[in-house]
């Protein structure tokens, strides 16, 4: 399987949804990729994204989700004890901030590129319903897929608790994935932390947490420290670039390709993977 065929899919659905003719539609996703560029290098301080707007949704599936799903698939290839998990019969899989897909995405590669077949449960709980519209039908996407997905969308946002302290059924997931989520509330961290806490804490015995982020210690010394207070082992640990794999067609994104230019092709990345003890 290659994302960037499926990930195509989804851009066609997205592009139909912003208003304009083509060539409007295409100055507005360009502004729209500039501008995520640049929010976010300023993460550390804040961060203004509007992730409800359909163009930057569209930006960000181009460019973003083409790269994290495949450093979830490379990860969990490179990371065996991780990869052992898919010989379950069942998995429950939450990803949290996990709404545009590359984190499900990235399993299913894996998935698929190994053979592995369980019933695979996703939940993707993210602050932004607006996802939920690209990735509801997603198995219809996927040729060839011979096991059983389900994907739910949770809208939660980490920073209000009103809206996460009723979710408790998740805490039952045997994989958390947080993949460029951590950085993108870190300005909010004084609101965000009781959540991850919480989380961290209620997560049964045994799971695994995925941590995938830019390489900046701000965003991996939070996640460390977390992990170290609430009793969860790091059985690996990195710092380092990663490159989209070349079964990845530039091709395969179509007319996107030409107009867009390369989505994001090498990523420098910090990761961890932690299992609660
Ligand atoms: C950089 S994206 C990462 C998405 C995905 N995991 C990936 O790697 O492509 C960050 C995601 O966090 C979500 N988000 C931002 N603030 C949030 C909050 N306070 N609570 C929950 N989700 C939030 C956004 O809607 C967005 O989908």
């Amino acid at each position: 399987m290659n994302c960037f065929q499926i990930i195509k899919s989804v851009l066609d659905e997205a592009y139909v949804q912003i208003p304009g003719d083509e060539a409007e539609k295409d100055e507005v996703i360009k502004a729209a990729l500039d501008n995520l560029r640049e929010e976010y290098l300023q993460l550390l301080q804040e961060c203004n994204i509007n992730y409800s707007d359909p163009t930057t949704r569209f930006a960000y599936i181009y460019v973003y989700v083409t790269s994290h799903s495949n450093l979830v698939c490379n990860i969990i290839e490179q990371t065996p004890v991780l990869g052992d998990l898919f010989d379950k019969q069942k998995v429950k899989v939450a990803c949290i901030g996990g709404g545009p897909g590359s984190d499900f995405l990235g399993i299913l590669k894996y998935l698929m590129t190994k053979k592995k077949s369980p019933t695979i449960q996703f939940h993707l709980y993210d602050r932004e319903k607006s996802w939920g519209e690209s990735w509801s039908d997603v198995e219809d996407k996927v040729e060839d897929l011979d096991f059983r997905i389900s994907t739910s969308y949770m809208p939660l946002d980490v920073t209000k608790r009103d809206d996460w302290e009723s979710h408790i059924k998740y805490f039952q997931s045997d994989l958390f994935t947080m993949i460029y989520f951590m950085s993108e509330v870190f300005s909010l961290r004084d609101s965000a932390e009781e959540y991850f806490a919480h989380l961290f804490d209620q997560a049964k015995t045994g799971s695994f947490f995925l941590f995938i982020d830019n390489n900046n210690s701000h965003f991996y010394n939070w996640f460390d420290q977390l992990a170290q207070n609430h009793k969860i082992d790091i059985l690996r640990s990195n710092e380092t670039k990663m490159k989209v794999p070349i079964e990845e067609e530039k091709s395969d994104l179509g007319k996107y390709f030409d107009k867009f230019s390369h989505p994001k092709l090498t990523a420098n990345v910090a990761y961890r993977i932690g299992r609660k003890s």
